[in-house]
């Protein structure tokens, strides 16, 4: 469903926009140009990252994906992104504190790769990490417990996008209790994804298991979406409301 089909299928909206600035760190986005699907060049970035301090924000943790049959970046490549980025941050009076870590697809490579400790962590060793939007990952419940003893503090980026555990909130609890912290997306709080990710992302809420709020920004579209409809959207104030997120820690 397009995002401007959304527009006509309004539910009852807030008034007034949702403070952003309440979570202080935003720790899912694609900041560094060129190696993976967010930005693509410096000028997407410095454009996506002033929209995220217009938002509120304070500081950004971006993730590029680390994907083995897609992404395969490193440490290095991500780091050394980073750091052409902050130049362009002071040299454009962009004034907001980043960070680099990674959005880890959990595949043979990323448990080989912490094996080896070559996994960028932020804030006392979180990691994210996301799975398949198509099946059901056999590897992910293994893969939180072997994080868990490593010291690691694992994160699920948007367990709401994933279609096949629609409907089994089980599910959610039981990755909970096992270690994996919660990341829902904001745009999740819509339905911009779709309806069911909607749903599945309130019920979340409902059943006080999301951790952490992630904006996933990669584009314009992700970014303007935020500010023309996630602002508004009940859900997100009760969610900052609730006192539970743990963004403001990180
Ligand atoms: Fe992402």
């Amino acid at each position: 469903m397009s995002f401007f089909s959304n527009l006509f299928d309004r539910k009852k909206l807030s008034a007034t926009a949702a403070n952003l600035g309440l979570l202080k760190t935003d720790m899912h986005s694609h900041f560094i140009p060129g190696i993976d699907d967010g930005a693509k060049t410096m000028e997407d970035s410095l454009r996506l990252i002033r929209g995220m301090k217009e938002l509120g924000y304070e500081k950004v943790i971006t993730t590029p994906h680390t994907m083995s049959d897609y992404y395969q970046n490193t440490p290095g490549i991500i780091l050394d992104g980073l750091e052409n980025v902050r130049e362009e941050l002071k040299k454009n009076n962009i004034n907001i504190q980043l960070e680099a870590a990674s959005e880890y697809y959990v595949d043979y490579e990323f448990g080989e790769k912490l094996k080896r400790a070559e996994v960028l962590t932020f804030s006392g060793k979180h990691v994210l990490i996301e799975v398949s939007f198509l099946n059901p990952p056999d590897n992910l419940e293994a893969t939180i417990f072997n994080l868990n003893i490593a010291g690691y503090k694992p994160i699920l980026a948007h367990p709401e996008r994933y279609p096949y555990w629609h409907g089994n909130m089980e599910k959610y609890e039981r990755l909970r209790d096992m270690g994996a912290l919660l990341q829902v997306n904001i745009l999740s709080l819509t339905q911009y994804y779709s309806k069911e990710v909607n749903q599945t992302a309130m019920k979340l809420v409902d059943l006080s298991l999301v951790d952490l709020l992630g904006t996933d920004m990669h584009h314009d579209k992700h970014l303007e979406a935020i500010c023309t409809r996630a602002l508004y959207e009940p859900y997100l104030h009760k969610l900052l409301e609730s006192g539970k997120l743990l963004n403001a820690s990180l």
